[in-house]
């Protein structure tokens, strides 16, 4: 297929909506990013929309300021979505050639997917991907691809991902509203740990947190694909809340404090300066030592890598991702000290996640963790529109007013 001339990504985010334009350049299969944006939305909670109207506007003013900085307009997008709607889980598949020649096609392929994925769900969920993790033929595991290899059964594991069908709708229909058109729907993890996730640490093991502000999302890989993927419904805005609270101050004040002050670990203490920020009522000025702001902060840093700590061990995946350590990302893995705090308590080594300028090319800035997951739905773009990978397992390609799952799944591979 020829190259699109511009690909973008909208990251539905779960406080946020990000989006990132870019363009393949001419030689090779890199991508380099022409322009974004990101703009906080009032109307998701969590990466549900709670309000169709505001979402709709977050969606126009980040797919807008991106296109003016692009200096393009585009008309469909990469939706990528987040939210502890979506859940996660195994699965198996199994398929008896029967032909005498016994030589595995890609329609054979397709069907030990669909019986994986032949699952009882309940009317308002669907699934949103079917992910092969490996095949095996006559038993023998870790077969990669098995088209045109011989074999009588053909077996598959694979991660599904299911999703509220109504907050997929929602969320759909404010994208349109705003005039523009879904090209695939992503859960945002998956395009993220494209980008960020190393072929070396996603074969190793490794575990991907992605640390937004009312949602963190963690996966685990391993043997080259994901095991494990799990939506929590905590994030870097409850610093910012207990900080609020605390300094008895406004979220915005808040915010600022947090990120200009805010560290994630108590080694990056460095005197005790006093810092001063206006009170809940904009004008009475007050001032709060260092050591006092982070009594309110390192808590809820603890608190919220505990939490994830205890997913993993209660997953029964903890034990694959220690070689490969934490991969962090997302806008709370800006704060700084935020992989001392991962290593002490998740007992992994951790780093911020950082795009592979072999794959992407641009602005320093859309290397920030703030534009992974939408960078990651370029990426993601770039294999579903000219490759083949990982995009064309979705299962979901048109909206769901459109195209109701019935049964007849469409082409996966
Ligand atoms: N420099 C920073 N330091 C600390 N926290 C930050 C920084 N920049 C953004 N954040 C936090 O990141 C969170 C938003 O993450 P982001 O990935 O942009 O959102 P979403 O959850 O919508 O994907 C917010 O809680 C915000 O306060
Ligand atoms: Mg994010």
């Amino acid at each position: 297929m020829a190259k699109p001339e511009v690909v973008a990504g909208l990251d539905m985010g779960s406080g946020r909506v990000t989006c990132l334009i870019g363009t393949p350049e001419p030689e090779g299969d890199r991508l380099r990013v022409l322009g974004g944006a990101s703009v906080p939305c009032r109307g998701i909670n969590g990466g549900v929309v709670v309000n169709i109207l505001e979402t709709k506007s977050a969606v126009s003013q980040a797919v807008e300021e991106a296109e003016a900085a692009a200096g393009v307009t585009v008309s469909e997008l990469f939706l990528g979505v987040r939210g502890t709607h979506l859940q996660s889980f195994n699965n198996k598949g199994a398929f008896n050639i029967a032909r005498t020649d016994r030589e595995i096609t890609a329609e054979d392929v397709q069907s030990v997917v669909a019986n994986a994925k032949a699952i009882p769900l309940s009317s308002d969920r669907e699934i949103l991907h079917v992910i092969p993790q490996s095949f095996s033929l006559d038993r023998q595991r870790g077969v990669p691809n098995p088209v045109g290899m011989e074999g009588s059964l053909l077996e598959v594991d694979v991660h599904i991902v299911t999703a509220s069908s109504a907050h997929l709708n929602n969320v759909m229909k404010a994208v349109a509203q705003a005039g523009f058109e879904v090209r695939e729907l992503v859960y945002g993890l998956l395009a993220t740990g494209e980008e960020l996730v190393t072929p070396e640490e996603k074969d190793l093991g490794s575990l991907l947190v992605d640390l937004g502000g009312q949602s963190i999302s963690l996966g685990v890989y391993s043997e080259g694909s994901l095991r494990y993927s799990k939506e929590i419904g905590v994030g870097s805005d409850f610093i910012t809340r207990d900080l609020a609270v605390g300094l008895r101050t406004s979220m915005a004040t808040a915010e600022r404090l947090k990120i200009t002050h805010g560290i994630a670990h108590s080694s990056l203490m460095n005197g005790d300066e006093e810092i001063e920020f206006s009170r809940v009522d904009g004008r009475t000025m007050d001032k709060v030592k260092a050591s006092i702001m982070m009594n309110f902060i390192l808590p809820r840093v603890e608190e919220i890598f505990t939490i994830i700590a205890e997913d993993l061990q209660g997953s029964s995946y903890a034990d694959l991702v220690s070689p490969g350590g934490a991969i962090l990302t997302g806008g709370g893995s800006l704060m700084r000290g935020v992989a001392a705090a991962a290593e002490e308590i998740l007992g992994l080594q951790a780093r911020v996640g950082i795009a592979h300028p072999e794959q992407v090319a641009g602005d320093e800035k859309w290397f920030s963790p703030v534009y992974a997951t939408a960078m990651g739905l370029l990426t993601f773009a770039q294999v579903s529109r000219w490759g083949t990978g990982v995009a064309r397992q979705t299962s979901r390609q048109r909206p769901a007013w459109m195209r109701r799952l019935t049964g007849l799944f469409e082409d996966l591979f």
